[in-house]
Protein backbone atom coordinates (compact mmCIF):
# COMPACT_ATOMS: atom_id res chain seq x y z
CA UNK A 1 0.00 0.00 0.00
CA UNK A 2 1.66 3.53 -0.59
CA UNK A 3 1.26 6.27 1.58
CA UNK A 4 0.38 8.82 -0.96
CA UNK A 5 -2.55 6.69 -2.04
CA UNK A 6 -4.19 5.31 1.01
CA UNK A 7 -7.62 7.04 0.46
CA UNK A 8 -8.57 5.01 -2.93
CA UNK A 9 -12.01 7.52 -2.61
CA UNK A 10 -10.66 10.99 -2.38
CA UNK A 11 -8.83 10.56 -5.70
CA UNK A 12 -11.56 8.37 -7.77
CA UNK A 13 -13.40 10.10 -10.41
CA UNK A 14 -16.79 9.33 -8.37
CA UNK A 15 -15.47 11.09 -5.41
CA UNK A 16 -17.86 14.19 -3.85
CA UNK A 17 -17.37 16.24 -1.25
CA UNK A 18 -19.98 14.67 0.68
CA UNK A 19 -18.29 11.15 0.69
CA UNK A 20 -16.92 11.01 4.36
CA UNK A 21 -13.77 9.58 3.15
CA UNK A 22 -12.38 7.15 6.27
CA UNK A 23 -8.61 6.79 5.85
CA UNK A 24 -6.49 3.76 6.76
CA UNK A 25 -3.85 5.00 9.57
CA UNK A 26 -0.63 3.73 7.60
CA UNK A 27 1.34 1.81 9.60
CA UNK A 28 5.69 1.88 9.87
CA UNK A 29 5.45 -1.27 7.64
CA UNK A 30 3.29 0.89 4.64
CA UNK A 31 5.99 3.52 5.62
CA UNK A 32 9.22 1.81 5.18
CA UNK A 33 7.43 -0.58 2.23
CA UNK A 34 6.62 2.89 0.25
CA UNK A 35 9.72 4.94 1.35
CA UNK A 36 11.41 1.69 -0.46
CA UNK A 37 9.77 2.45 -3.51
CA UNK A 38 11.30 5.93 -3.93
CA UNK A 39 13.02 6.30 -7.00
CA UNK A 40 13.99 9.17 -9.40
CA UNK A 41 11.55 10.53 -11.90
CA UNK A 42 13.21 12.64 -14.98
CA UNK A 43 11.97 16.09 -15.82
CA UNK A 44 9.69 14.39 -18.89
CA UNK A 45 7.70 12.14 -16.44
CA UNK A 46 6.80 15.46 -14.19
CA UNK A 47 3.65 16.63 -14.86
CA UNK A 48 1.67 19.61 -12.88
CA UNK A 49 0.87 20.18 -9.84
CA UNK A 50 4.13 21.35 -8.27
CA UNK A 51 4.35 21.01 -4.60
CA UNK A 52 2.89 24.27 -2.94
CA UNK A 53 5.12 26.91 -0.97
CA UNK A 54 3.90 24.85 2.23
CA UNK A 55 4.74 21.63 1.20
CA UNK A 56 7.92 22.54 0.69
CA UNK A 57 8.42 23.84 3.23
CA UNK A 58 7.32 20.56 5.25
CA UNK A 59 9.93 18.90 2.67
CA UNK A 60 12.55 21.31 4.12
CA UNK A 61 11.61 20.55 7.62
CA UNK A 62 12.15 17.03 7.36
CA UNK A 63 15.90 17.74 5.46
CA UNK A 64 16.34 19.45 8.90
CA UNK A 65 16.01 16.62 10.63
CA UNK A 66 19.19 15.26 9.39
CA UNK A 67 21.75 14.72 11.70
CA UNK A 68 23.92 17.51 12.26
CA UNK A 69 26.72 17.70 14.41
CA UNK A 70 27.10 21.20 15.81
CA UNK A 71 23.61 22.33 14.55
CA UNK A 72 25.21 24.18 11.94
CA UNK A 73 23.13 23.92 9.32
CA UNK A 74 25.18 22.90 6.36
CA UNK A 75 22.76 23.31 3.38
CA UNK A 76 19.61 25.29 2.17
CA UNK A 77 16.83 25.05 -0.65
CA UNK A 78 16.05 28.05 -3.06
CA UNK A 79 13.15 27.55 -5.30
CA UNK A 80 13.25 28.59 -8.71
CA UNK A 81 10.10 30.44 -9.40
CA UNK A 82 8.42 30.20 -12.73
CA UNK A 83 8.80 34.05 -13.20
CA UNK A 84 12.93 33.44 -12.79
CA UNK A 85 12.73 30.73 -15.27
CA UNK A 86 13.65 32.91 -18.03
CA UNK A 87 16.41 34.31 -15.86
CA UNK A 88 17.91 31.17 -15.00
CA UNK A 89 17.96 30.14 -18.77
CA UNK A 90 19.57 33.13 -19.75
CA UNK A 91 22.58 32.05 -17.01
CA UNK A 92 22.16 28.45 -18.42
CA UNK A 93 22.35 29.69 -21.87
CA UNK A 94 25.49 31.85 -21.19
CA UNK A 95 27.20 28.77 -19.15
CA UNK A 96 26.84 26.57 -22.43
CA UNK A 97 28.06 29.10 -24.86
CA UNK A 98 31.08 30.09 -22.42
CA UNK A 99 31.60 26.00 -22.52
CA UNK A 100 31.99 26.29 -26.54
CA UNK A 101 28.48 24.81 -27.16
CA UNK A 102 26.90 25.73 -30.68
CA UNK A 103 23.15 27.28 -30.95
CA UNK A 104 21.49 24.09 -30.77
CA UNK A 105 22.73 23.27 -27.49
CA UNK A 106 22.88 26.62 -26.03
CA UNK A 107 19.15 26.54 -26.92
CA UNK A 108 18.04 23.14 -25.16
CA UNK A 109 20.59 24.86 -22.14
CA UNK A 110 18.20 27.43 -21.85
CA UNK A 111 15.25 25.34 -22.07
CA UNK A 112 16.60 23.24 -19.15
CA UNK A 113 15.63 26.51 -16.80
CA UNK A 114 12.01 25.38 -17.44
CA UNK A 115 12.20 21.79 -16.23
CA UNK A 116 9.97 20.19 -14.20
CA UNK A 117 6.54 21.58 -12.10
CA UNK A 118 9.30 22.87 -9.38
CA UNK A 119 13.10 23.74 -9.79
CA UNK A 120 14.65 24.34 -6.31
CA UNK A 121 18.61 24.66 -6.21
CA UNK A 122 20.57 22.99 -2.77
CA UNK A 123 23.07 25.37 -1.69
CA UNK A 124 25.78 23.55 0.86
CA UNK A 125 27.72 25.66 3.55
CA UNK A 126 30.83 23.32 4.36
CA UNK A 127 32.95 25.29 6.85
CA UNK A 128 36.27 24.67 7.38
CA UNK A 129 38.02 24.11 10.35
CA UNK A 130 34.92 23.59 12.51
CA UNK A 131 36.45 22.24 15.91
CA UNK A 132 35.05 18.70 16.09
CA UNK A 133 32.99 18.72 12.85
CA UNK A 134 35.31 17.81 9.88
CA UNK A 135 33.92 18.84 6.81
CA UNK A 136 33.13 15.04 5.74
CA UNK A 137 30.66 14.99 8.79
CA UNK A 138 28.97 18.02 7.21
CA UNK A 139 28.65 16.67 3.87
CA UNK A 140 27.83 13.45 5.16
CA UNK A 141 24.37 16.20 7.04
CA UNK A 142 23.92 18.19 3.45
CA UNK A 143 23.41 14.45 1.55
CA UNK A 144 21.12 13.36 4.43
CA UNK A 145 19.07 16.82 4.32
CA UNK A 146 18.87 15.96 0.83
CA UNK A 147 17.97 12.41 1.16
CA UNK A 148 15.08 13.66 3.65
CA UNK A 149 13.79 16.12 1.01
CA UNK A 150 13.33 13.74 -1.28
CA UNK A 151 11.57 11.39 0.88
CA UNK A 152 8.89 14.01 1.99
CA UNK A 153 8.51 14.85 -1.32
CA UNK A 154 7.31 11.15 -2.03
CA UNK A 155 5.37 10.52 1.05
CA UNK A 156 3.39 13.57 -0.69
CA UNK A 157 2.99 12.05 -3.74
CA UNK A 158 5.41 13.98 -5.69
CA UNK A 159 8.45 12.76 -8.03
CA UNK A 160 11.84 14.07 -8.42
CA UNK A 161 15.41 14.26 -9.64
CA UNK A 162 18.41 15.40 -8.82
CA UNK A 163 20.36 17.06 -11.74
CA UNK A 164 23.75 18.80 -11.25
CA UNK A 165 25.76 18.68 -14.56
CA UNK A 166 28.11 21.78 -15.62
CA UNK A 167 25.95 24.17 -14.97
CA UNK A 168 26.59 23.88 -11.04
CA UNK A 169 30.43 24.71 -11.56
CA UNK A 170 29.90 27.23 -13.37
CA UNK A 171 31.07 31.07 -11.77
CA UNK A 172 28.00 32.77 -12.72
CA UNK A 173 25.89 30.63 -11.84
CA UNK A 174 27.02 29.89 -8.53
CA UNK A 175 27.41 33.62 -7.45
CA UNK A 176 23.58 33.65 -8.94
CA UNK A 177 22.89 31.49 -5.79
CA UNK A 178 25.54 31.04 -3.54
CA UNK A 179 27.33 33.43 -0.77
CA UNK A 180 30.96 33.44 -0.35
CA UNK A 181 31.93 30.07 1.37
CA UNK A 182 28.85 27.98 -0.30
CA UNK A 183 28.65 25.38 -3.17
CA UNK A 184 26.13 24.94 -5.47
CA UNK A 185 25.20 21.23 -5.29
CA UNK A 186 22.55 20.85 -7.45
CA UNK A 187 19.24 21.21 -9.05
CA UNK A 188 15.59 19.38 -7.89
CA UNK A 189 13.16 19.31 -9.92
CA UNK A 190 9.84 18.01 -8.93
CA UNK A 191 6.25 17.47 -9.95
CA UNK A 192 3.48 14.76 -9.70
CA UNK A 193 5.13 11.74 -11.54
CA UNK A 194 3.43 10.66 -14.90
CA UNK A 195 4.74 7.38 -14.45
CA UNK A 196 5.95 4.62 -11.94
CA UNK A 197 10.06 4.99 -11.61
CA UNK A 198 12.02 1.75 -11.03
CA UNK A 199 15.17 1.05 -9.56
CA UNK A 200 18.49 1.41 -11.31
CA UNK A 201 21.52 -1.27 -11.60
CA UNK A 202 23.56 -1.85 -8.40
CA UNK A 203 26.84 -2.19 -9.38
CA UNK A 204 28.42 -2.73 -6.50
CA UNK A 205 28.71 -6.68 -5.07
CA UNK A 206 30.43 -4.99 -1.61
CA UNK A 207 27.37 -5.73 0.81
CA UNK A 208 25.83 -2.82 1.95
CA UNK A 209 25.37 -4.05 5.61
CA UNK A 210 27.48 -6.95 6.91
CA UNK A 211 28.42 -7.64 10.45
CA UNK A 212 31.81 -6.97 11.50
CA UNK A 213 33.81 -9.92 12.33
CA UNK A 214 37.31 -8.86 13.62
CA UNK A 215 39.87 -6.57 13.07
CA UNK A 216 41.67 -5.45 10.01
CA UNK A 217 45.04 -5.46 10.16
CA UNK A 218 47.95 -4.38 7.54
CA UNK A 219 51.48 -4.03 8.34
CA UNK A 220 51.75 -1.03 10.44
CA UNK A 221 49.53 -2.82 13.01
CA UNK A 222 50.61 -5.65 15.13
CA UNK A 223 49.03 -4.64 18.40
CA UNK A 224 48.05 -7.94 20.34
CA UNK A 225 43.88 -7.68 20.28
CA UNK A 226 42.54 -10.10 23.15
CA UNK A 227 40.95 -12.67 21.12
CA UNK A 228 42.41 -12.27 17.92
CA UNK A 229 46.08 -14.10 16.57
CA UNK A 230 49.04 -11.84 16.61
CA UNK A 231 49.63 -11.63 12.57
CA UNK A 232 51.60 -9.13 10.33
CA UNK A 233 48.70 -9.92 7.93
CA UNK A 234 47.77 -8.09 4.56
CA UNK A 235 46.17 -4.70 3.85
CA UNK A 236 42.72 -5.97 3.07
CA UNK A 237 42.31 -8.82 4.91
CA UNK A 238 39.32 -9.49 7.25
CA UNK A 239 40.55 -12.01 10.28
CA UNK A 240 38.33 -14.25 12.64
CA UNK A 241 40.32 -16.20 15.31
CA UNK A 242 41.18 -19.38 13.55
CA UNK A 243 40.86 -17.59 10.00
CA UNK A 244 43.04 -18.54 6.98
CA UNK A 245 44.60 -15.82 5.26
CA UNK A 246 42.51 -15.85 1.78
CA UNK A 247 46.14 -15.23 0.15
CA UNK A 248 48.64 -16.96 2.65
CA UNK A 249 49.61 -20.67 1.09
CA UNK A 250 47.39 -23.17 2.95
CA UNK A 251 49.92 -24.36 5.75
CA UNK A 252 51.24 -28.26 6.11
CA UNK A 253 49.61 -29.97 8.91
CA UNK A 254 52.32 -30.80 11.61
C1 LIG B 1 24.29 15.75 -6.07
C2 LIG B 1 23.77 14.84 -7.15
C3 LIG B 1 23.86 15.23 -8.48
C4 LIG B 1 23.38 14.42 -9.50
N1 LIG B 1 23.47 14.83 -10.80
C5 LIG B 1 22.98 14.05 -11.78
C6 LIG B 1 23.02 14.49 -13.13
O1 LIG B 1 23.50 15.58 -13.45
N2 LIG B 1 22.53 13.66 -14.08
C7 LIG B 1 21.98 12.43 -13.76
O2 LIG B 1 21.53 11.73 -14.65
N3 LIG B 1 21.91 12.01 -12.48
C8 LIG B 1 22.39 12.79 -11.49
N4 LIG B 1 22.32 12.36 -10.19
C9 LIG B 1 21.77 11.03 -9.90
C10 LIG B 1 20.25 11.02 -9.96
O3 LIG B 1 19.68 12.08 -9.23
C11 LIG B 1 19.67 9.70 -9.37
O4 LIG B 1 19.96 9.61 -8.01
C12 LIG B 1 20.22 8.49 -10.07
O5 LIG B 1 19.78 8.50 -11.40
C13 LIG B 1 19.77 7.17 -9.39
O6 LIG B 1 18.40 7.09 -9.40
P1 LIG B 1 17.57 6.72 -8.07
O7 LIG B 1 17.58 7.97 -7.22
O8 LIG B 1 16.24 6.30 -8.57
O9 LIG B 1 18.30 5.59 -7.42
C14 LIG B 1 22.79 13.17 -9.17
C15 LIG B 1 22.67 12.78 -7.83
C16 LIG B 1 23.16 13.60 -6.83
C17 LIG B 1 23.03 13.16 -5.39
Amino acid sequence: MSLAATCAVATAAACTVEDRCVEPTPTAEDALAYLGQRYSVGPKYLTLPAPSRAQLEAAVALALRSPDHRGLRPFRFMRVTDDQRDRLGGLFAADAARRGHGATEVARARERAHNGPALLAMVARVRANVEYVPDHEQWVCVGGGLMNFLNALHLMGFGAKVLSGASVRDAAIQAAFCDAGETLVAWIVTGRPSRRSHAKAIVSDVPALSDWVGVRFDSASTAEVPGMPRTSGHASSLRRPGAKCPRCPPVAPP
